[in-house]
């Protein structure tokens, strides 16, 4: 009995995706437990890279079991798409693939009124990946929503009605013409269409009561990785509110995304970049608009793998990172992209934030009002291109790496120095 949860302690993109496919070969079974669509998880080998949206990052392997959990949600239209992307490259994603069919469903309608909310914002405006992730969360929790496991029933028609006229009526309330908004760059009907021939498909997937499945699992001794989207910092609860995503991306969405009871979890490894991104609009603290974020941004490639924007980029913020440490109970730390950090005399690590003259070191409930407090510490300024081991690491990274460790006070475990699967070293 095992189960590992792998998830992101920043704003998302962390890094996520590679490292899970490159620790799915120890797990039997992979699973996702919250988030959908909005999530892009890439994954790059054999000169090839993918990006995962809904299907869990062990779908590589033709062995491990991969699992949507109840938790998370899923657009019919995208998941085929992914699935037809992934067939395409021959890889065969029906038979290692499992459904939960308490998985929502993101309607057409739901993508129209995240367009709508967004507009109606205006300059307070999330910068959602308009996917549908907040009206279909809403649509769950005020038990409006439908449900994977409603494809298999006869009303499954009726159900879809009566969510979307529900939709509908709101439009109408506004006045607002939901024909206008094209999604995926199709117009409404033509989405719709799509959405019903891929919902039909679902069908023919398997469909199960996964939090039966997996718990069987563990007694039967399989090991599980949960994989987490997002961040830390996006969570509904614990994030910089309301410029979060709509569901729990911190441990205790695990066990009511997967039926799993939190004392089957045993590893909680929490993945970090070197420094900081963020994609949409809300507080990040430690946020550069100079030169120096520009080069992380263009060393790092730091575009958004599910929408293309780029991404804001900032120096590491411990205060943060200590904070999502802390609510996830990480276990062990992985540290992605510091090859991104090789061509900097100098970095800065926010260990303080002062707010209105006061010096505090706890992630406020008001993070816009606050200003980083820097420890200047030496950068390496080398190439991390040929470093295999950590006994070859420049002395400035070994500096750093510890100046995290003491502050959050728990030991990074492997460095990620490339996006390539083995651009890997382990510190322990
Ligand atoms: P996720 O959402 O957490 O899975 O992360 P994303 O896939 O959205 O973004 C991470 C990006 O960084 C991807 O383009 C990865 O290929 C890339 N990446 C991952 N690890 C490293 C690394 O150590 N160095 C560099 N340069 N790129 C990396
Ligand atoms: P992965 O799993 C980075 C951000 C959006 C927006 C906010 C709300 O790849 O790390 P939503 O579509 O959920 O309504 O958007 O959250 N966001 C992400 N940022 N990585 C992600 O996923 C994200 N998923 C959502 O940019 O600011
Ligand atoms: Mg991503």
């Amino acid at each position: 009995m095992k189960v590992d949860v792998l998830l992101g302690l920043q704003w998302g993109d962390e890094g996520k995706g590679k490292v899970v496919d490159v620790l799915a070969p120890q797990y039997d079974i992979v699973s996702r437990f919250q988030g959908g669509p909005n999530a892009g998880h890439t994954i790059i080998f054999d000169n090839k890279k993918f990006v995962l949206h809904t299907i869990p990052s062990g779908i590589f392997y033709k062995d491990i079991i991969n699992v949507i959990g109840n938790g998370v949600i899923i657009d019919p239209y995208s998941l085929m798409q992914e699935i037809d992307n992934l067939n395409k490259e021959g890889f065969e994603v029906k038979q290692n693939l499992k459904i939960s069919r308490r998985a929502h469903l993101i309607l057409p309608s739901h993508r129209v009124l995240d367009a709508f909310y967004e507009q109606q914002k205006g300059k307070n405006k999330i910068g959602s990946t308009l996917k549908g992730i907040g009206p279909t969360y809403t649509d769950k929790v005020s038990r409006n929503g439908m449900r994977a496991g409603d494809i298999l029933t006869s009303d499954f028609e009726q159900t879809y009605k009566n969510v979307k006229e529900r939709h509908l009526r709101i439009f109408d309330a506004y006045h607002f013409d939901y024909r206008s908004v094209k999604i995926d760059g199709l117009n409404f009907e033509e989405y719709e269409k799509r959405w019903f021939e891929s919902a039909e498909r679902l069908r023919t997937f398997t469909l199960i009561n996964s939090e039966y499945f997996l718990n069987e699992q563990i007694k039967g001794g399989k090991s599980i990785l949960a994989e987490g989207a997002q961040g830390s910092m996006l969570d509904i609860e614990f994030g910089t509110y309301p410029y979060v995503t709509s569901s729990n991306t911190t441990i205790g969405g695990v066990s009511t995304g997967l039926g799993i009871a939190p004392r089957k979890i045993d590893k909680v490894f929490g993945v970090f970049k070197a420094y900081t991104t963020r994609v949409g609009n809300g507080p990040f603290p430690t946020e550069l608009f100079d030169d120096d974020g520009e080069k992380m941004r263009k060393t790092g490639q730091e575009f958004g793998a599910t929408t293309g924007r780029p991404r804001r980029c900032g120096w590491l913020d411990l205060v943060a990172l200590r904070y999502a440490v802390m609510l996830n109970g990480v276990t062990d730390l992985f540290m992605m992209k510091a090859d991104v950090l090789s061509n900097f005399n100098a970095l800065q690590l926010a260990k303080k934030y002062s707010i209105r003259g006061e010096i505090t070191s706890e992630f406020p409930v008001h993070s816009e009002e606050v200003t980083p407090q820097y420890e200047k510490v030496e950068g390496w300024n080398a190439g991390l291109e040929n470093v295999s081991n950590k006994e070859s690491l420049p002395q400035e990274l070994l500096h750093y790496i510890q100046e995290i460790e003491a502050f959050v006070d728990v030991n990074i475990k492997m460095l990620s120095v490339g996006p390539q699967r083995n651009q890997i070293i382990y510190l322990d």
